[in-house]
């Protein structure tokens, strides 16, 4: 049974607002900042550096996340690494792989920034980046597996775009490049924590832990099947075994790849998080959220005025009024209402430039969204593209 009113409890700030911008970065609920007030008040110290109390409670308390995620993810701990955020396990990827000249990553053109700019920046490596169009939000497999060649190290994919929120059929992606052996890295900014996936079925799996996961920002993890074939890009303490004046030894992975103290209480603060993401189930969660969807898209493409980008079922709804940038918009929702959305490219300005030249208004659901809110914001676009008619 899916308590909302119960789940609200966790999220005080949502008594405030009515908050529609959880593809940008959800709300933490009291449980994950109650586990980092309790770092701070009881026992902060830092991580596996050290033999006293602090330090050796730290160290299990951040370990225990490790472990919480392993678990919710079907993985093994030692799969994976604690980075800040999608964009530096995307990062941590493309600057991790060996490459040469001629290589070629294979992605799409619904990615976010964060899943284009790593790969075209490996053209000064001499690698190019082959992006595989998409048909109304959706790529095809066919058309990826079309795209490999010989020269392909790599395919990059989205799972959930941040802009329309279409799910891609990565599963069916990961077999054809399987194939081929060429291993895929499957970006589930959105998808972590909203819709169910079996992260053992890709190579790499890059995830915020800000997003679905519910836990504070500047948190995040990348799952990789075999660490082995990346090389660390952030060299200093915590990663070495021995270090002369002639040179050092790393650790086995993960530890290699997390030089320097790392966010220690944000760590323990989303494997709190994590904890109401498995008790909510995410199947739950995303039911939850794709009939809300509905709801939104039903209210808002019936609008005149209105046009709706996402399709029928997207928890990220892209929209615009006619005659309205899309930040007078987002302005306007916030003033009238306290509607919280984003607006213009989101940092996918490819996608979202290609839908309109100025970008879009866009409103993003979470476990804690209710109808009155979503049937707020259709409410209250009604209200702003009426003004604009007359
Ligand atoms: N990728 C984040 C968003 O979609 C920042 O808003």
């Amino acid at each position: 049974m899916y308590d909302l009113a119960r789940l609200r409890e966790e999220f005080p700030v949502l008594e405030r607002c009515i908050y529609l911008d959880s593809a940008s970065t959800s709300q933490t609920p009291v449980r994950a900042v109650e586990a980092m007030c309790a770092y701070f008040y009881e026992y902060a110290a830092n991580h596996g550096r050290g033999s006293h109390r602090l330090a050796r409670k730290t160290t299990e308390e951040y370990e225990r996340t490790r472990d919480v995620l392993a678990r919710f993810l079907g993985v093994t701990p030692g799969t994976l690494v604690f980075v800040r955020n999608t964009t530096e396990a995307i990062n941590l990827v493309a600057n991790g792989m060996s490459w040469k000249r001629g290589d070629e990553v294979v992605t799409t053109a619904l990615e976010h920034h964060a899943n284009l700019l790593p790969w075209m920046n490996l053209e000064k490596r001499g690698v190019r980046t082959v992006v595989v169009p998409h048909h109304g939000g959706r790529v095809d497999p066919a058309e990826i597996g079309g795209a490999l060649t010989e020269r392909t190290r790599l395919v990059a994919i989205t799972h959930m775009t941040n802009v329309l929120g279409t799910v891609q059929p990565v599963e069916e992606v990961a077999g054809i490049a399987h194939d081929r052996d060429v291993p895929v890295l499957l970006d589930a900014a959105q998808s972590a924590g909203h819709i169910p996936f079996d992260a053992g079925k890709f190579d790499f799996v890059a995830i915020p832990g800000h997003k679905g996961l519910l836990g504070p920002q500047g948190t995040g993890v990348l799952y990789a099947s075999d660490l082995s074939l990346l090389s660390p890009c952030c060299y200093g303490g915590g990663i070495v075994g021995e270090v002369t004046l002639d040179g050092f030894s790393l650790l086995p992975p993960p530890a290699r790849f997390e030089a320097g103290t790392p966010n220690i209480p944000g760590v323990i603060g989303l494997g709190a998080a994590i904890g109401l993401v498995g008790e909510l189930g995410v199947e739950n969660i995303h039911r939850h959220e794709t009939s809300l969807a509905c709801l939104a898209h039903d209210g808002l493409s019936a609008l005149p005025g209105v046009e709706v980008y996402s399709p029928r079922g997207s928890p990220v709804i892209s929209f615009n009024v006619r005659g309205l940038s899309s930040h007078a918009c987002a302005a306007e929702l916030d003033r009238r209402r306290g509607i919280c959305v984003r607006s213009g490219f989101h940092c996918a300005q490819p996608l979202a430039a290609s839908l309109h030249p100025g970008g879009t208004v866009r409103a993003s659901l979470g476990c804690y969204t209710t109808g009155e809110e979503v049937s707020a914001l259709v409410e209250t676009v009604r209200e702003i593209a009426g003004s604009l008619t007359g």
